[in-house]
């Protein structure tokens, strides 16, 4: 990163950033996104609480896709503006304070700016990094955002038992194989589907699901999950929704959860498809409940330390696919829409 100007600290320094250019109707393109070069100051307002921040890795997510629309009605993230840089959880370090709790070298993780240096006017929100030993990467994936979500959405809403039939689609993905691996540390019998043979081998081999099979092959979803659960599903962990939630429903055991994540296969549609086999919530007593991580980050130390123990012990494990260089950013989060990435997404942006 080269200076703009020569000096102490506080000079500005050439700041890559990505924008996005206009509002996204169906799938979106690199096109929609443009890497700019702007500039940072590397010091915060005098007498504020801002922080600034050197990005060190930046996530990709599916829900970032929804943040592209414009929504007449607010959702419960706010749409992102054209023009300005796309906003996304992040591994940072502080190289500016002015706020009591962060100090210049901190490890932070957050919601940044897909760029390479971000200031934060309040930091708040931000989550200082308590095993810089583990990947630092990881806190966009395993330890940040998405890692919660499966323990949230497992454990809060589908309230596994031991011996319980689990099925967890998008199960390769950042959340997937967190799901899988958690249910299995339950106890319970785990089948993950996934969009490509390399994916199911994984699942298998490296993240010790029972069962696994590659969805894109199989003519009819539900005489597959036939095959797999001759007994029925007593949990789905729901990450796609369309086709394969109506092959679930049909599967469902009485009194069965379905924790609805994401429901990526609709992210893209100009007309959501509905489902058609909801008469079975009715028949088979079966509980369906959303939930949005960011509404549990109260309890984000407790689950740190629980999962960073479960990493160190090797009770579970995590890949990543990284993109190296912010400008491969919007290529990396396209591709989470037709299941290009192998493992988490996410950017690297700088060195640590
Ligand atoms: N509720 C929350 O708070 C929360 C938080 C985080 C994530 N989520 C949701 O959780 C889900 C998984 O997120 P993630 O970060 O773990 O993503 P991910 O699984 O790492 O990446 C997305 C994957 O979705 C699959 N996919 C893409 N298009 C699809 C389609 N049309 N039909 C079926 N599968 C498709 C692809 O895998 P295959 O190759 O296997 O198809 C792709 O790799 C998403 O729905 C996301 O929105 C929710």
């Amino acid at each position: 990163m080269a200076a703009a100007a020569a000096g102490d600290v506080h000079e500005e320094m050439l700041n890559r950033r990505v924008i996005l250019k206009r509002y996204v109707t169906g799938f979106p393109s690199e096109d929609d996104m443009e890497v700019v070069t702007g500039t940072a100051r590397l010091a915060v307002p005098a007498g504020s609480t801002a922080v600034v921040l050197k990005n060190l890795y930046v996530s990709c997510d599916p829900y970032m896709r929804g943040r592209m629309t414009k929504h007449e009605d607010p959702t419960y993230v706010p749409d992102f503006v054209p023009g300005e840089v796309l906003t996304a959880f992040g591994v940072s370090k502080v190289v500016a304070s002015g706020h009591p709790g962060f100090a210049v070298g901190d490890l932070v993780w957050g919601m940044t700016g897909w760029e390479e240096y971000t200031l934060v006017p309040n930091p708040a929100l931000f989550f200082k990094i308590n095993h810089p030993e583990i990947p630092l990467s990881y806190y966009t994936g395993v330890l940040g955002m998405p890692g919660m979500t499966a323990y949230v959405g497992l454990f809060h809403v589908a309230k596994p038992k031991k011996g319980e039939y689990v099925f967890v689609s998008a199960a390769s993905g950042a959340v997937g194989q967190i799901v899988g691996q958690l249910a299995k540390l339950t106890g319970c019998y785990v089948v993950g589907s996934a969009g490509s043979d390399e994916k199911v081998n994984l699942l298998k081999a490296k993240f010790g699901f029972d069962e696994a099979f590659n969805y894109k092959k199989e003519a009819d979803l539900n005489a597959a999950l036939k095959r797999y659960f001759p007994e029925g599903i007593d949990i789905y962990f729901e990450n796609v929704g369309g086709a394969m939630l109506d092959a679930v429903l049909l599967n469902m055991r009485l009194r069965g959860r379905i924790p609805v994540c994401g429901l990526i296969s609709q992210y893209n549609l100009e007309q959501p498809e509905g489902p058609r086999n909801l008469a079975c919530v009715i028949t088979k007593r079966l509980r369906m409940e959303g939930f949005i991580v960011t509404d549990h980050f109260g309890e984000y130390h407790k689950f740190e330390e629980e999962m960073a123990g479960y990493l160190k012990e090797g009770k579970i494990t995590y890949i990543e696919d990284v993109a190296v260089g912010l400008e491969k950013a919007p290529a990396a989060l396209i591709g989470l829409y037709t299941g290009r990435n192998v493992g988490k997404q996410l950017v690297k942006v700088a060195n640590e």
